[in-house]
């Protein structure tokens, strides 16, 4: 078999074999083809697309290139959810100890914050002591005792992708539906679990711009899962604003405590009841999703999601005093607000750039190394389709750096729209794809 060949294949549209994707998928790993014929294959991919069958098969080429967690030792069926990406996603702190705290157990790899999203990891690591570098063994020996456990993603976990994905990135062959369901499903299907449930971002703030796109791959990466034996769900849901009021890592943390608490704002609520329910319904802990409902509802009524947190982050090293008394989070040195500058009503959010404003004030990581501040940030006291006057708060930013401040406040001014009509905004939940 040689490189020149699938090359030349893929440019005439033709489909590749299970054989010949692994051929290259493997070949490219081991450094024995070279970037440049991956990235002239790469580019007629994004020319002629892939099939069904060819993306299943680059999916599980790319998830078997490194180490296939295998999580069999676990009791029950495990249940995962991953997000595309979005701005001030605080789901996972949420719905795991929901779904931990109904017996199913949560064995979860989480990534950092990556270009204007923020990641898991980094939340968690608002915990003083907190590590999500534990070994496999006390990752699935957590997961027995208290059903929930949350890691790094390590460094063997489909390495093809981490490759693969390197070279998209300078190559302008990110964008392609297949290279994105693949990239993101041979994780997942790397990482172990029985349930996938996937949170398909579509708007300002995400990868996917439209719901149209953001269905398609949905569709998609169902398709990968259930072809690859796992049960798989997708929900398609809004980010043309950001999710809930907080974004930048401690401020997210405690509106997630917030919400254990009973006390999440619609949207935020909203998604971390829809997700979760899927995974129990996946992990057939219920028969129907408004069971689900009542069951995870009466997780935060009664207090259990929040002791799970509790319990949770004590078992990875962290302060659980935290939990119960977030007032011991350290703050953001100084505060500013964002006024309204007219009268109107919120018409548009670019989510995107409030995503990287958060980032601006210190929140993001400049170069891989560099350390983020974990108190900076930005809460919303408006959103799409609030009424303001002038002078109205629409926001306050948290930093440590007066310059840094300023410059995000004008940042902020730049990304809300405020508009003379009334608008009432889409609901946060834009749909569901459960087999396809
Ligand atoms: N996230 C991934 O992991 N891979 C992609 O290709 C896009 C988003």
């Amino acid at each position: 078999m040689r490189m020149y060949d699938l090359i030349m294949k893929k440019k005439h549209g033709e489909a590749l074999t299970d054989e010949e994707i692994h051929y290259l998928v493997n070949g490219y790993t081991k450094g024995n083809i070279p970037d440049y014929q991956m990235s002239a294959f790469l580019m007629a991919v994004c020319f002629q697309g892939m099939n069904e069958a060819e993306t299943l098969s680059l999916t599980m080429a790319m998830a078997k290139s490194g180490e296939m967690l295998d999580l069999s030792a676990i009791h029950g069926m495990k249940a995962d959810k991953h997000s595309t990406g979005g701005v001030g996603d605080k789901t996972s702190l949420i719905l795991g100890p929901m779904v931990a705290s109904l017996g199913v157990p949560v064995a979860k790899m989480s990534g950092r914050g990556l270009g204007h999203t923020g990641g898991t990891i980094d939340k968690l690591e608002s915990f003083p002591g907190f590590s999500v570098s534990i070994s496999n063994e006390k990752f699935i020996h957590n997961v027995n005792r208290m059903k929930l456990a949350i890691i790094g993603q390590t460094a063997d976990l489909a390495p093809a992708d981490k490759m693969l994905y390197a070279l998209r990135d300078v190559t302008a062959t990110v964008d392609q539906l297949s290279l994105i369901a693949s990239s993101i499903m041979s994780k997942k299907l790397a990482a172990g679990s029985d349930v996938i449930v996937l949170d398909v971002k579509a708007g300002s703030g995400a990868f996917m711009k439209t719901c149209e796109d953001a269905r398609k791959l949905a569709e998609t990466m169902v398709k990968i899962g259930n072809g690859a034996g796992r049960k798989t769900y997708a929900v398609i849901s809004d980010m043309n604003q950001p999710l809930g009021t907080a974004v930048g890592n401690i401020l997210e943390v405690k509106e997630a405590i917030e919400a254990l608490n009973g006390k999440a704002p619609e949207d935020l609520n909203d998604a971390c009841i829809t997700l979760a329910s899927y995974m129990l319904l996946g992990a057939g802990r219920v028969e129907n999703i408004s069971e689900a409902k009542e069951l995870l509802a009466d997780t935060i009524r009664s207090g259990k999601a929040l002791h799970k947190l509790a319990e949770f982050v004590e078992a990875q090293g962290g302060d659980k005093r935290f939990v119960y008394e977030p007032d011991r989070f350290p703050k953001a040195r100084l505060t500013a607000t964002l006024k309204a500058q007219t009268d109107g009503y919120i018409s548009a959010m670019n989510t995107e750039e409030i995503g990287l404003t958060s980032l601006a004030l210190g929140g993001g990581r400049e170069t891989k190394e560099s350390e983020i501040d974990l108190t900076v940030g930005i809460v919303f006291e408006k959103k799409i389709g609030a009424k303001v006057k002038v002078g109205d708060p629409i926001a306050v930013l948290h930093g440590n750096e007066e310059g840094k401040l300023s410059a995000a406040v004008s940042k902020l001014q730049n990304a809300i729209s405020i508009g003379q009509t009334p608008i009432t905004p889409v609901p946060h939940i834009l749909g569901v794809v459960e087999q396809s």
